[in-house]
């Protein structure tokens, strides 16, 4: 299995909840190593151009106000199948529909405030990772 990189976002409802440990014991305890991390607070232009991607949709509007509503923390996450596994630790978009145990199920209040994102595929965590991470502040190994 190959050894991936996936951006992870612990976002501003997770972070005010004060969860931000019990969530990268999360990672962990999975096998995924934190090789890079910052605490910021997205500025209006950082997060509408980090969802571009969703700028026809109709919570785009919502969503870049949520993610500049309180600080984030940003993390990079290096493992074998790190995309997938981080996705399936942090559950389904919608807390409800998450399964039991993971993040969303357990830290998420709704779609709007669901705690974690997780890059979907290789080609946008590699975009997603050099939107705040310069390689040289990745430290692997
Ligand atoms: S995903 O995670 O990309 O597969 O899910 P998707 O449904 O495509 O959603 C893309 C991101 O938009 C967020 N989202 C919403 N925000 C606010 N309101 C509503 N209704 C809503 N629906 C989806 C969702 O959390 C995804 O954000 P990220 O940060 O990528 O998880």
């Amino acid at each position: 299995m190959a050894v991936e990189r996936t951006l992870s976002i612990i976002k501003p409802d997770a972070v005010a909840k004060n969860v931000i440990g019990q969530i990268y014991a999360r990672f962990e305890a999975a096998g995924l190593k934190i090789v890079a991390a910052r605490m910021t607070h997205l500025s209006r232009l950082e997060a509408e151009n980090f969802y571009a991607v969703h700028r026809q949709r109709p919570f785009f509007n919502d969503l870049v106000e949520f993610m500049i509503s309180g600080p984030v923390m940003i993390q990079v996450l290096e493992g074998e199948n790190a995309i997938a596994k981080n996705r399936e630790l942090m559950g389904a978009t919608d807390p409800q529909k998450a399964d039991k145990g993971t993040i969303r199920a357990d830290f998420a209040e709704s779609i709007d405030a669901n705690a974690v994102h997780g890059s979907d595929a290789p080609e946008t965590a590699a975009v997603e990772i050099a939107c705040f991470f310069p390689s040289l502040n990745i430290y692997s190994r």
